[in-house]
C-alpha cells in the first residue's frame, strides 16, 4: 500500500469518525427535542379532548338532571302509570287479538333486524308472550294503533312527547325513557320494545339498562347520577349504547321517589369529540379505551367502526386505567411505533383511558431531513478537504519522499556526486541534509580509498619490476661468483693436477705432496664457497636446526661480518604450537631485510633481535640504536619495507616500524591459526 493511500485512508477514517460522532449527537439531540415537543403537543391535544368529553358528559347530565327535576318527568311518572292501567279497557278488541297482531308486527318489523345483528333473541312469540295485558295494549297502541288520541295515555303522550323530543335533540340524546319505581317503562321517546315492560322481569332483568334504572331507584340522594359504559344494545340491533340515569322525585317533598329517567347516549357524539382532527400531524389520533381494553371510539386507521370491537392491549392503556398519566413511546394496536400521551378519564364511576398518539416516524421526519443534510455536508466537506489534503500531501510529503527515493536509487547505483535537492525547514529537509553530508563523507573516503588503491598498484608494479631486477642481479652475481670463485678454483685445480701429472710422468716426486696439500686446501675453500652460495639461496640451517637457531646463527655471522654487536633472545610459551615452516621462512627473510637496513641506513652500533611465540601469534622485534628511521612521507621509497609487509600480509599479519631519535624498531606479527 502506498504511503499516500495510507495517509488519505487514515484521514478519511478520522473524518468519518468525527463526522459520524457529530451526526450521531446532532441526530440524538434533534430526536429528543422533537419527541419532547411532540409529547407536549400531544398532551395538549389529549387534555383538550378529555375536557371536551367531560364537558359533553356533564352537560348531558345537567340536562338529565334538569329534565328529572322539571315538571315533565314528574307529571309523566304520575299520570302515565294511571293512564296505562286504563288502556286495556280504552282500546278496541281483546288482548289475544292484540297479542297476535303484535307478534305479527314483531315478526315483520323487529325480528329480521335482530336476527341480522346476530343477537340472542327468544323469538317474537316468546317475547310477546311474556308481556302483560297493559304492556300489550301500550305497545300495540304505540306500534300499530290507529288513533292515539282516543285514550288517556295517547292524550298525555301527544301533550308531552314533542317537548321531550325537542329537549333530547338539543342534547344529542338518542332516546329517553321513564321508568316507575317498580321498574315498569311507562314512556320511551323512540317507541322501542322496552315500552311497557317491567325491567325486573325476563328478559330485561340484569341488563345494563335495568342496572342503570336500579341504581337510580335505589340511590339515596336526589342528585345521584349513574353511567353505564358502552355495550352493544340488542333492541337497537347491537348498536353500542351507554345509559345515564338519575332518580325522579315528586315536586313536593312528600311525594317521594316516583321512578327514574334514563338517557341513551350513542357513541357517535364521543367519536365526534375525540376524532375531530387537531391539525397536529397526519398520523395523530385520540381515542378512548374502556376497562375491557376495547376502544370506545373508532380508529382513524380502520374503514369499519372499531368501537367496542378493537382490543387495545398496550402499556399506555394499562397505566392510564391504573390511574397514571404520562407520555411514552410504544407499539400501538397497529404494531406501529408511536408516541403515546395517556391519562385516565373518570366519569360517574366509569374509568376509561384516553390516549393521544402520533407515529414516531412522523415526529422524526425533521430529524431525517437533518440527517440527510448532515450527510450532504459530510460529502461536500470530505470532497473539499480531500482535495486540499491531496494537494498538501503532494507538496509537503510525497514530493520530498519522491526526491529522497530518487536519491536513494542513485546511491544504490553508486552515484554519490549529485546531492539531494531538498532544502525545506521540516524533517524531510533535515533528512536531505543528513543524506548530503553522508554522501560527502562516503565520497571523500571513496576518493582516498581510490588514491590508496592507485598507490598500492604503483607499489605493486614497482615491487614486480624490482623483483625482476633483483632476480637478474642475483643471477648475475651468482654467475659471477661461480665464475670468479669456483671457475678460478677449478682452473687452479686443473693446473695443479696437470703439474702433478707432469711431474709424476717424469718420475719427479719432489714437491708432489706439498702440491697435493695445496690442492686439498683449495678444494676446501671451493667447498666453503659452494656452501656460502647455497646458503644465500636458501639458508640450510632453516631446514636443519629450525628458525630460532638459524636466526641466532645468522645474527652471529652478521655481527662478525659487519662489526655491529647483536643480541638474540627467543621466548616460546609452553602452550605455543610448533612454528610452521612457512612462517619461519617468512620471519627469517624479514629479519634479513631488517638487519640489512640497519647496516645500510642506521649507522648503529648495536642491534637487538627478539622472537616471541605464544599460542596465538609469533612476533619478531628488531631494534637498533642508530639514527632512527624518518617518518613514512619523508623517507626514500625502497622495496624492503614493502616486501616485509607483503610477506606478513600473506599470513594475515602486519609489520609496524617506529622511528625514534635514538633508533628504529621493526615489529612483525604473524597470527598462528590453531590448525597451522
Ligand atoms: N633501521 C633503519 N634506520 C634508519 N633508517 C632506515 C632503517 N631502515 C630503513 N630506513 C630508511 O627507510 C628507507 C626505506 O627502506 P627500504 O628497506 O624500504 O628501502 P631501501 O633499504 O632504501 O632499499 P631496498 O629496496 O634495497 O631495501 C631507507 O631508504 C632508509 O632511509
Ligand atoms: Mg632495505
Amino acid at each position: 500500500m502506498k504511503i499516500s493511500a495510507k495517509l488519505l485512508g487514515s484521514v478519511l477514517i478520522i473524518f468519518v469518525a468525527a463526522f459520524g460522532g457529530l451526526a450521531y449527537l446532532a441526530d440524538r439531540s434533534a430526536r429528543s427535542a422533537l419527541v419532547f415537543e411532540a409529547a407536549q403537543q400531544l398532551e395538549v391535544v389529549r387534555r383538550s379532548r378529555a375536557e371536551a368529553l367531560t364537558t359533553y358528559f356533564n352537560s348531558s347530565y345537567d340536562g338529565l338532571k334538569a329534565a328529572a327535576g322539571g315538571v315533565t318527568p314528574d307529571v309523566l311518572l304520575h299520570e302515565m302509570p294511571r293512564a296505562i292501567r286504563r288502556l286495556p279497557r280504552e282500546v278496541d278488541g281483546d288482548t289475544s287479538d292484540r297479542r297476535a297482531r303484535l307478534i305479527d308486527y314483531y315478526k315483520t318489523t323487529i325480528e329480521p333486524g335482530l336476527i341480522r345483528s346476530g343477537i340472542a333473541w327468544p323469538s317474537a312469540e316468546g317475547y310477546v308472550s311474556r308481556l302483560g295485558e297493559e304492556a300489550i295494549a301500550l305497545q300495540s297502541e304505540a306500534f300499530v294503533g290507529a288513533d292515539a288520541h282516543r285514550t288517556a295515555y295517547g292524550a298525555l303522550h301527544a301533550q308531552y312527547h314533542p317537548r321531550v323530543v325537542d329537549f333530547a335533540r338539543s342534547s344529542n340524546w338518542l332516546n329517553v325513557i321513564l321508568v316507575t319505581a317498580d321498574g315498569t317503562v311507562v314512556y320511551t321517546m323512540q317507541k322501542g320494545i322496552e315500552l311497557g315492560v317491567n325491567l325486573r322481569s325476563d328478559p330485561w332483568k340484569g341488563t345494563r339498562l335495568a342496572d342503570a334504572v336500579e341504581h337510580a331507584i335505589h340511590s339515596d340522594g336526589r342528585d345521584r347520577r349513574f353511567f353505564t359504559d358502552y355495550a352493544p344494545y340488542a333492541p337497537a340491533f347491537g348498536t353500542p349504547m351507554s345509559f345515564m340515569s338519575t332518580p325522579v322525585f315528586g315536586t313536593h317533598d312528600t311525594d317521594g321517589l316516583l321512578g327514574a329517567i334514563v338517557l341513551f347516549v350513542s357513541l357517535n357524539e364521543i367519536e365526534r369529540t375525540l376524532t375531530e382532527h387537531s391539525g397536529f400531524g397526519s398520523t395523530e389520533e385520540t381515542y378512548a379505551v374502556g376497562p375491557d381494553l376495547r376502544m370506545r371510539s373508532s380508529s382513524r386507521f380502520h374503514a369499519e367502526p372499531t368501537s367496542l370491537k378493537l382490543v387495545v392491549d398496550t402499556d399506555a392503556v394499562h397505566r392510564a386505567l391504573a390511574g397514571e398519566a404520562g407520555t411514552i413511546q410504544q407499539l400501538d394496536y397497529r404494531k406501529e411505533r408511536v408516541l403515546s400521551s395517556f391519562a385516565p378519564l373518570s366519569f360517574a364511576g366509569v374509568t376509561w383511558a384516553i390516549l393521544a398518539e402520533i407515529d414516531i416516524k412522523e415526529v422524526l421526519i425533521p430529524a431525517r431531513a437533518l440527517r440527510l443534510r448532515i450527510v450532504w455536508l459530510f460529502v461536500a466537506f470530505t470532497a473539499v478537504a480531500g482535495a486540499l489534503l491531496v494537494f498538501v500531501l503532494r507538496r509537503v510529503v510525497l514530493a520530498p519522499i519522491g526526491t529522497l527515493t530518487h536519491a536513494a536509487q542513485r546511491i544504490e547505483h553508486g552515484d554519490f556526486e549529485q546531492p539531494v535537492a531538498l532544502d525545506t525547514a521540516d524533517e524531510f529537509g533535515q533528512l536531505g541534509r543528513v543524506v548530503n553530508t553522508m554522501m560527502g563523507s562516503v565520497r571523500s573516503s571513496l576518493h582516498s580509498t581510490q588514491a590508496r588503491l592507485a598507490e598500492s598498484q604503483i607499489d605493486l608494479r614497482q615491487v614486480a619490476a624490482r623483483l625482476n631486477n633483483v632476480r637478474e642481479q642475483e643471477r648475475s652475481r651468482l654467475a659471477r661468483d661461480v665464475h670468479d670463485q669456483l671457475g678460478q678454483a677449478l682452473t687452479a685445480f686443473k693446473m695443479d693436477v696437470a703439474e702433478v701429472r707432469r711431474r709424476l710422468g717424469r718420475d719427479d716426486y719432489s714437491g708432489a705432496g706439498a702440491r697435493l696439500e695445496e690442492v686439498s686446501c683449495r678444494i676446501d675453500a671451493a667447498i666453503d664457497e659452494t656452501r656460502r652460495l647455497a646458503s644465500e639461496l636458501h639458508p640450510p640451517a632453516l631446514d636443519d636446526v629450525g628458525v630460532i637457531d638459524a636466526m641466532r646463527g645468522y645474527l652471529l655471522d652478521y655481527s662478525r661480518r659487519t662489526g655491529i654487536a647483536g643480541t638474540f633472545d627467543a621466548d616460546v610459551a609452553p602452550a605455543a604450537p610448533p612454528l610452521p615452516k612457512d612462517h619461519g621462512t617468512a620471519l627469517f627473510r624479514i629479519l634479513q631485510e631488517g638487519l640489512t637496513n640497519v647496516v645500510r641506513h642506521a649507522e648503529a652500533t648495536h642491534v637487538d633481535v627478539r622472537l616471541t611465540v605464544t599460542r596465538d601469534e609469533v612476533a619478531l622485534v628488531v631494534r637498533d640504536d642508530g639514527r632512527g628511521i624518518p617518518p613514512a612521507g619523508q623517507r626514500a621509497r625502497g622495496l624492503g619495507v614493502v616486501g616485509m609487509r607483503d610477506r606478513a600480509l600473506l599470513f594475515g599479519g602486519d609489520v609496524s616500524i617506529a622511528g625514534e631519535p635514538t633508533g628504529t624498531t621493526v615489529t612483525a606479527r604473524l597470527p598462528l591459526a590453531e590448525d597451522s
